[in-house]
């Protein structure tokens, strides 16, 4: 399966710009995250987490030595909603169950040994548990794929790390781990500040 710029399995599709926005990065990599849905810049250039969110992830990841060229940076909605508000509940499932195909084909061909969930949405609808911050750092499941059990690491959203003074070194430390236990090799930058973080001022 590829990506279907004609998809219009949900209503999101025909008020967006890049429709049915895959992930990028590394097939063969280990760690794949996955975000929410593209934002306007991601929209505008069909490049996931590449606005202020992706600023700030790229930031943490430069402070734990890893470039984003070895992950697979994914999202679970595909289509940008509009003013970036995810529709209510019985929508967002509805257009979920549009994209979820997408997420299973990124899956099935990048085969991960860990997936990293960035926030409360694609925690829930992956997983069906709620609650970001009583899960974030944590294994919260295994995804079955195949003869594989795929870890789920919840992280917190770096779109709320911006809102949220801080919570940069709560991301570090969940990434840190999804990056040890998939074997991705750090080169932690001990002098580099992860805290003030410039592109939030
Ligand atoms: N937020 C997300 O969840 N995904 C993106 O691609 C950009 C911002």
């Amino acid at each position: 399966m590829k990506r279907n710029p004609n998809c219009d399995r949900c209503p999101l599709g025909k008020v967006c710009h890049t429709v049915c926005l895959w992930g990028e990065g590394n097939p063969s990599t280990n760690v794949m995250l996955i975000g929410e849905a593209p934002g306007y810049e991601e929209d505008r250039t069909g490049t996931p987490f590449i606005g202020q969110a992706g600023k700030l992830l790229e930031h943490v990841l430069r402070k734990l030595g890893v470039d984003r060229e070895d992950l697979y940076i994914t999202n679970v909605i595909k289509c940008r909603p509009p003013d970036n508000e995810l529709p209510g509940k019985k929508e967002l499932m509805a257009c979920w169950q549009g994209c979820k195909q997408y997420l299973d084909a990124e899956i099935k061909e990048v085969q991960p040994k860990i997936i990293v969930v960035l926030g409360g949405t694609p925690l829930n609808l992956m997983t069906g548990m709620t609650g970001i911050t009583k899960h974030e750092g944590m294994v919260v499941c295994h995804r079955v794929e195949g003869k594989q059990q795929i870890p789920i690491i919840a992280a917190f959203h770096p779109a709320y790390v911006l809102r949220a003074p801080g919570k940069e070194v709560r991301l570090a430390q969940a990434l840190a781990r999804a990056f040890k236990l998939g074997g991705i090799k750090m080169r932690i930058n001990k002098t580099m500040e992860i805290y003030p973080y410039e592109i939030r001022a």
